[in-house]
């Protein structure tokens, strides 16, 4: 029997330096939304990315408490009762996170601080100290990345093996090929995956939008354009994700031999 729950992301430009413009921006890119149950949004959707310094980073940061976008993220859950994934550039305890949060309807249910940091985001964020948590959102169970995390075979594994249906990935991707993972990736876990990719440039950096909903047998079931502004929900059978059978034979986590990977040394 089908379990379908309606799932997407907004793809657009996050403001640089504050979230204010963006909030305004949501707002409208919200109202096109009317049937949804989990939006992804891409990586430090609060602050920007390209920062020129560690300070700058710091500067436009947020306590996740004191956070006026998490404020309207979670009115936003509330009003259209859904769940939404964003990046979120948290400060906490004097450090920076490049942390991804889930706000359901009632609040905040979970954050994901990335771990793979990419080029200057090394000189300026804390690498996560959280782990790779999957939630049990009720309709289904999910796992969230960030970004530069994808190129990371474990990290989708570890997700896979705990259980998630799907993977909401946060991103500001740049490099030409990132979203060519993401199709082998549901391939070899089966699950979903929604990259949320931005759009448009920062200084020397130029986004490569082409967000993307991979489902469990590889299929691209949606990618959008490489610069425009897109919302896109679409419907996903979460039965699907559950079903880890490749052929009558073969099942995609019990067929493993872990005693054969041992050179990986983890
Ligand atoms: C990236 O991790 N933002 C490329």
């Amino acid at each position: 029997m089908e379990k379908i729950i309606k799932a997407g992301f907004i793809q657009f430009a996050p403001q640089f330096g504050g979230a204010d413009k963006t909030i305004q921006h949501l707002e409208n890119l919200f109202s096109i939304i009317t049937n949804a149950d989990i939006i992804v949004l891409p990586e430090l959707a609060n602050s920007g990315y390209n920062f020129n310094s560690k300070a700058q980073a710091f500067q436009y940061s947020e306590k996740i408490e004191k956070s006026r976008f998490v404020e309207f993220l979670i009115t936003k859950a509330k009003q259209l009762n859904t769940n939404i994934i964003t990046g979120f550039n948290e400060r906490a305890d004097g450090e920076i996170f490049n942390t991804a949060l889930l706000i359901c309807p009632e609040g905040i249910k979970g954050k994901y601080r990335k771990m793979h940091l990419f080029m200057n985001e090394k000189d300026f964020f804390s690498k996560g100290d959280l782990g790779f948590p999957v939630f049990d959102i009720g309709i289904c169970r999910l796992g969230i990345l960030v970004c530069f995390d994808y190129i990371f075979s474990e990290a989708w594994r570890i997700l896979g093996l705990k259980g998630a249906d799907l993977v909401c990935h946060p991103a500001n991707l740049i490099t030409p090929y990132a979203q060519k993972v993401i199709p082998s990736q549901s391939i070899i876990n089966r699950f979903y995956i929604i990259t949320a990719n931005r759009i448009g440039t920062e200084n020397d950096l130029t986004f490569t939008g082409q967000s993307i909903i991979s489902d469990p047998e590889g299929d691209i079931l949606y990618q959008a354009s490489v610069n425009s502004e897109e919302v896109k929900i679409l419907a996903l059978d979460v039965n699907l994700a559950r079903n880890k059978m490749i052929t009558p034979r073969n099942h995609v986590f019990d067929d493993r031999l872990p005693e054969q990977y041992k050179e990986l040394g983890c």
